[in-house]
């Protein structure tokens, strides 16, 4: 019975539940995770920086508007109207449970890996003081962002039925836009803040109809939780592809090959 104990908890790198990309960062030397992610948030960070305020313009083609300028309140002005929208998204990411793991040990390489001991010994404060104690509002950011996803799935709407020409349109563009808010959702509705919201502070959830819908809802944020990670990444890069797609577009340097009905 021993032996069989023992087996049953012996750890694999084939283990169920271990996903090929946690397996392959295992493999590689601790320091390729960290700078990893330094590389790629810092390229996305200036990226963001350049296309909100320094592209010229709003990034808009035809039935297709940048995800960095949506929703579009204001078109004129000064003031780059990225300016009214990107802080939400943005404070959402630096705030998320999962990027504060990875930028800590990133960045601040504190400390830069599991195995790897605390290179700098301070008293810990947790998340108590400035700046860090602002990580606390992560569930502020998350109102924001829930009400910009809604006006994602809008543009996306637009860009498909085009109201007021009676025709559907189907492109590449389209396509891009529907994947980047559907890898947006998947990362927004993932949230951990969401998940306590739709399901925490219970004790139990049969005692009525209301707890029982909470227990489904949190069993589908549940889901999406559990490959969070992933979805950060991912609704990243989309955001990115579907932001560099509508420049050319808007620069003229191809048309989108579209359908239209
Ligand atoms: S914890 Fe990552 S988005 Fe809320």
């Amino acid at each position: 019975m021993a032996t069989q104990v023992a087996l049953s908890f012996s750890p694999s790198p084939h283990a169920a539940g271990v996903s090929p990309m946690a397996r392959m960062w295992r493999a590689a030397p601790w320091w390729a995770y960290p700078a990893t992610v330094v590389i790629v948030l810092s390229c996305f960070s200036g990226y963001a920086i350049w296309t909100a305020f320094f592209s010229g313009g709003i990034n808009q083609s035809g039935p297709y508007l940048s995800p960095f300028y949506s929703p579009l309140f204001w078109s004129t002005g000064p003031v780059s109207p990225a300016l009214w929208v990107l802080w939400s998204p943005l404070l959402f990411r630096a705030t998320c449970y999962y990027y504060r793991k990875a930028y800590y040990r990133s960045f601040f390489w504190d400390p830069p890996s599991c195995a790897v001991g605390e290179l700098r010994h301070r008293a810990y404060r947790g998340e108590t003081q400035f700046p860090l104690f602002l990580n606390n509002m992560h569930r502020v950011f998350l109102y924001a962002v829930l009400i910009v996803t809604g006006f994602l799935w809008y543009d996306v709407f637009l860009a498909f039925f085009q109201p007021g020409t009676g025709r559907v349109q189907l492109g590449i563009g389209t396509g891009i836009m529907l994947l980047n808010v559907v890898l947006l959702s998947a990362y927004t509705f993932g949230c951990h803040s969401l998940r306590h919201l739709v399901g925490g502070g219970l004790d139990c959830y049969a005692e009525s109809s209301i707890r029982q819908a909470r227990y489904r809802a949190w069993s589908w944020v549940s889901i999406l939780n559990g490959r969070h990670a992933m979805w950060a990444w991912l609704s990243m890069f989309s955001v990115v592809l579907t932001d560099v797609y509508i420049h050319f577009l808007h620069a003229g340097i191809f048309t989108d090959p579209h359908i239209t009905f």
